[in-house]
C-alpha cells in the first residue's frame, strides 16, 4: 500500500471559489481578482523561499491580498480584507476530495494532507471541509520554515509518512508541486481539472494525470489489483 500526500490548495479546496464572495464587492473583475491574489500568494512563497526570509503561508496570503488590491486600484475597507482572509479559511472543498480520500484510505493507504500552510490553518479548514476525520495525518511545510518546492519539503513528506521517496505520492492540482515532487524522486499524480491547464514543458512528467480525485482513487485501484 502507499502513502499519498494530498496537496491542499487548488487540490482539496479551492481558492479560487473567493471569486464568489469577490462579486459583491467588485463586480465583474472578481475573477481576474481572485486569480491574481492566488498568483501573488504562490510568488511570495516562491521569493521567500528563495531569499530565506519565511514568512508563514497566512500571512503571504494577506500580503498577496494587499498587493493585488494595489494592483487592480480596488476599493476595499480593512472589514472587507479582515472578511475575505476569514472566508479563505473556509474554502470549500471539491465534491470529489471526500469520497476519493475515503476510498483510498479504506483500501489501506496512508492519506495525509501536506501544505504551505500552517498546521493549525490547514487542520481548521480540512476540518469545515468535512475532510480531517478521514486523514491520517496534515503535514506542513511550515515545520521547515520554506516553502514548496524547495526539495526539503517533499524529503520530509516522505519521512513523515515513514515510507522510501520512491514509494511515496504526492497529489496535485499545482505543476509545480508535482515537478518539485518528482525532482526529488517522488511518485506524482497531477490532478487537470481545468482541461484548459498547462504543465510546465521541463521535460518531468508526471506519473500519471487525473482529471479529478475520484479518477485517482480508480488508477490507484486498477496499479494495486495488478500488483497482487
Ligand atoms: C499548498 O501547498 C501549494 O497552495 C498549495 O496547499
Amino acid at each position: 500500500m502507499a502513502a499519498i500526500g494530498f496537496d491542499v490548495y487548488g487540490t482539496l479546496v479551492d481558492p479560487l471559489d473567493m471569486e464568489r464572495h469577490l462579486r459583491a464587492l467588485l463586480g465583474g473583475q472578481a475573477g481576474p481578482f481572485a486569480a491574481r491574489w492566488r498568483e501573488k500568494q504562490l510568488e511570495y512563497t516562491f521569493r521567500r523561499g528563495l531569499m530565506r526570509n519565511y514568512l508563514p503561508f497566512d500571512r503571504c496570503t494577506a500580503q498577496a491580498l494587499r498587493a493585488t488590491i494595489r494592483a487592480l486600484g480596488a476599493e476595499m475597507s480593512e472589514a472587507d480584507q479582515a472578511r475575505l482572509l476569514a472566508q479563505y479559511r473556509e474554502l470549500p472543498p471539491f465534491p470529489d476530495a471526500l469520497p476519493s480520500i475515503a476510498r483510498l484510505k479504506a483500501a489501506g493507504h496512508t492519506v495525509v494532507a501536506f501544505s504551505n500552510g500552517v498546521e493549525a490553518t490547514v487542520r481548521a479548514l480540512l476540518d469545515h471541509a468535512g475532510i480531517l476525520p478521514v486523514l491520517d495525518g496534515v503535514i506542513s511545510v511550515d515545520d521547515l520554515r520554506t516553502f514548496k518546492p524547495d526539495p526539503a519539503v517533499y524529503i520530509y513528506l516522505a519521512r513523515r509518512v515513514n515510507q522510501p521517496i520512491a514509494e511515496t505520492w504526492l497529489v496535485s492540482g499545482n505543476p509545480f508541486d508535482v515537478i518539485g515532487a518528482k525532482t526529488v524522486g517522488l511518485r506524482a499524480a497531477w490532478v487537470r481539472r481545468n482541461p484548459d491547464a498547462v504543465f510546465d514543458p521541463w521535460g518531468i512528467e508526471p506519473d500519471c494525470v487525473v482529471t479529478n480525485l475520484d479518477a485517482f482513487a480508480d488508477q490507484m485501484a486498477a496499479d494495486f489489483d495488478m500488483s497482487t
